[in-house]
């Protein structure tokens, strides 16, 4: 499963791509706002990140969009910016109708907002790279999010589509688990998420104890 870091914020992206050996980055709207930075100004520094590598980047065209024609001229322009850019959009009848033809421009897409093996399923017989179901959103209201996750992974294997799941909005350590063994290729989630899955406490209740013991001996 790959490991993908969802964020906005330059440094942190810097910070994970030189320690965690991240596979990729997602962005969204609520990220890019939070980073009190305008738009483009993010992306084209996210995209200097990651020049001369394969990293993708996803980026989200403007949710406002509700029309196919207008999401695919967004689109282009976005991925003029870098060729790690894949484009997210959101899934619907229009999202679904711009992968199509996103696809065709063979620029890659990210389907978001995923909350069904339909949704998923319109999106991977279009054509896109990524889906991306919310398992933290589906949680956060009881519903069942890791199934999810399990039953795209069936849905698309049983058709033998290339598109790969992104389980993102993931909340935990537990959650990282479940979703890598429901079958996702990917998982993203906030760096504090990532940083909280590093350790356990047993882990560093062990680090103790062999400490100790290796203050009570010698090395020759
Ligand atoms: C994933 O690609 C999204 O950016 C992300 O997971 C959205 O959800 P969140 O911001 O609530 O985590």
């Amino acid at each position: 499963m790959q490991l993908f870091l969802d964020s906005a914020e330059t440094d942190e992206i810097a910070y994970a791509l030189e320690y965690w050996n991240i596979d990729g980055i997602t962005t969204n709207p609520r990220h890019v706002k939070n980073s009190g930075k305008a738009y483009l100004t993010v992306l084209e520094e996210i995209a200097d990140l990651v020049k001369d590598t394969e990293t993708p980047v996803s980026v989200q065209v403007n949710p406002r969009l509700n029309d196919w024609t207008r999401m695919v001229d967004e689109a282009s322009r976005l991925a003029e910016i870098s060729p790690n850019f894949v484009i997210k959009l959101a899934a619907g009848e229009d999202g679904f109708r711009a992968v199509q033809e996103l696809t065709q421009r063979e620029i890659q897409t990210n389907v978001t907002l995923v909350f069904s093996v339909s949704q998923a399923w319109h999106a991977a017989r279009n054509g896109a790279t990524y889906v991306s179901p919310f398992v933290g959103w589906k949680e956060n209201h009881g519903d069942a999010g890791v199934d999810l996750i399990a039953d795209c992974a069936v849905m698309l294997d049983n058709f033998g589509y290339p598109t790969q799941i992104i389980a993102a909005a993931i909340r935990n350590t537990r959650q990282i688990g479940d979703v890598a063994l429901a079958g996702a290729h990917c998982v993203t989630a906030a760096g504090s998420v990532y940083r909280d899955s590093f350790r356990n406490p047993y882990t560093d209740m062990g680090n103790k104890i062999f400490g100790d013991a290796w203050d009570g001996t010698e090395m020759d």
